[in-house]
């Protein structure tokens, strides 16, 4: 079974055996991933020389992340416009090899035997991505670096980065060093459970667990993620959220807060009041991090975030008052749209593309802005037909920090259960029935980490529901996205890839 379903396979008759070692003719990133992948679980080098092999071949004419795969008795031949078609024919051809050729190995090289077959393929959607929030719990770079894999064989190809938030600074600023000092350290984090109500506002939770958590990314760090992310064919668009969720920089830097109380990153979770002012300070602070965030993050879009920001400290806060009063504002919408009209200038006088959240639809949505919407379908096609680029995240289907299974014993999440039958409908949210369809670049699922502190954990949520949330988002229907059953040989492949997919819990109730 190919995960997600190429658009045309038509099935011949016969199988190719790689040769050992396996020329391979042309090609870019796409070649050298093959011969990576060889290299390790079949210990099988490569070669330019004659023979059956694999060649690589551009075709202008086909789409942008096109290809075509065609597997003989003399051997492969790849199509593409460009080098993400030329990625993804290899994740195809991968997924046509025995499953332990994505694993670590060892695999006899006898065993590297493909099915003959030729393949036309093309995603519905431009914009697959995969959201990792690494800013409640800071996760390691080696499992974002496996995360790139494993997106890649899903042929997902956007990582969006949630950077910053309230509980934790991850990304290295020059200017504003104390971001990775105090801003990424908090001194315990709450156990389990937020208690209801979320609402209440306690930066201080008293019975935290004590235990200081945090951390952050280096720039070296940085550079490696991007430039691997880039040979698999992912961009990655980094998140600095504001003007609310900034308690950990308000926490190292207070003069850039409405309130004068903040002393550490968050040790809870929920919606924190604690926002940036209403300065000129405050709105230079965000456009620096921006400047170096856009140097690290080379090319890609900019995501400004500007979901839940309470305004109530702005109606107390002295700084903030006086720049209401003399820019005329009496709401906080208002407040918060003449914030992000600056931000959303800025990243787009850079040559970038700036997201936001779908609040931003409220606050009379700044030209050139895209629409990441995520509370509802309304804001998908509201933000479409109001001529705004759109990126569907929507909590139903795509927060994947939602457990998969009701079952006793769990783990805590933050709700659920979202099941894999109910993400298996996640197409028909994409399709809006207007003239402003193309405004929908595609879609991408949610990881938050409030309840999850390891990469184990994170990987069990996310898979294999994100499985059938990449093969609807490159098939562009439900078709075929709603059963473990369909998804068993792929489950191997997870398997052989070392990723802790979910499993079906064990009903120990009835024993
Ligand atoms: C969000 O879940 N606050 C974007």
């Amino acid at each position: 079974m190919l995960l997600p379903t190429p658009r045309h396979v038509r099935l011949e008759d016969g199988v190719l055996r790689l040769p050992a070692p396996l020329p391979i003719r042309g090609g870019g990133p796409g070649a050298r991933l093959l011969s990576e992948r060889l290299g390790r679980a079949a210990g099988v080098s490569t070669t330019t020389g004659d023979g059956v092999g694999v060649d690589f071949h551009r075709e202008k004419d086909l789409c942008p992340e096109a290809y075509r795969l065609l597997v003989s008795r003399e051997g492969v031949q790849i199509f593409s416009g460009d080098d993400s078609g030329e990625g993804w024919a290899v994740q195809t051809l991968l997924q046509l090899l025995p499953t332990q050729v994505v694993g670590p190995g060892p695999m006899e090289p006898d065993d590297l035997t493909l099915p003959c077959v030729d393949i036309e393929d093309e995603p519905a959607f431009a914009w697959r991505g995969s959201m990792i929030d690494v800013a409640r719990h800071f996760l390691p770079l080696d499992g974002l670096l496996k995360h790139l894999d494993v997106m890649a064989a899903h042929k997902l190809n956007v990582l969006h980065l949630h950077l910053t938030d309230d509980q934790g600074w991850r990304v290295p600023v020059a200017k504003y060093p104390r971001l990775t000092e105090a801003g990424a350290w908090r001194p315990g984090t709450l156990p389990g459970h937020q208690p209801p109500p979320d609402e209440d506002d306690r930066d201080d939770f008293p019975q935290h667990d004590g235990r200081p958590h945090g951390g952050h990314y280096t720039v070296e760090e940085i550079g490696r993620l991007v430039a691997r992310a880039a040979e698999l064919g992912i961009t990655i668009m980094p998140e600095i959220d504001m003007p609310g969720h900034m308690e950990a920089a308000i926490a190292a830097y207070p003069e850039l807060g409405a309130c004068d109380h903040v002393k550490h990153p968050r040790t809870c979770f929920g919606i924190s009041d604690h926002v940036l002012a209403l300065t000129d300070r405050s709105v230079q602070f965000c456009k620096d991090v921006l400047d170096t965030v856009m140097e690290l993050f080379p090319g890609s879009p900019i995501h400004i975030g500007g979901d839940e920001c309470p305004s109530v400290e702005w109606f107390s806060d002295p700084a903030s008052q006086a720049l209401m009063a003399h820019q005329g504002i009496t709401t906080g919408q208002e407040a918060q749209a003449w914030f992000e009209r600056q931000i959303c200038e800025h990243v787009l006088a850079a040559g970038r593309r700036p997201v936001a959240w779908d609040e931003v639809l409220e606050l009379g949505a700044p030209e050139g802005i895209t629409v990441m919407a995520w509370r509802d379908r309304a804001a998908i096609s509201e933000a479409a037909v109001r001529g705004f680029d759109v990126i569907a995240a929507p909590v139903q289907y795509t927060y994947l920090d939602y457990g998969q299974y009701d079952a006793p014993d769990q783990p805590v999440t933050i709700g659920g259960p979202t099941t894999l039958e109910q993400v298996a409908g996640f197409a028909d949210e994409l399709r809006i029935d207007d003239a402003a369809q193309p405004h929908v670049l595609g879609g991408q699922f949610q990881l938050w980490t409030e309840y999850v502190h390891t990469w184990g954990r994170a990987e069990t949520l996310l898979w294999p529901r994100g499985s059938a949330l990449a093969q609807q988002l490159w098939a562009g229907s439900t078709e075929g996205a709603d059963s473990l059953d369909g998804l068993d040989r792929h489950l191997q492949r997870l398997t052989a890839m070392e990723v802790n997919w979910c499993r079906e819990p064990i009903d120990t109730t009835s024993a």
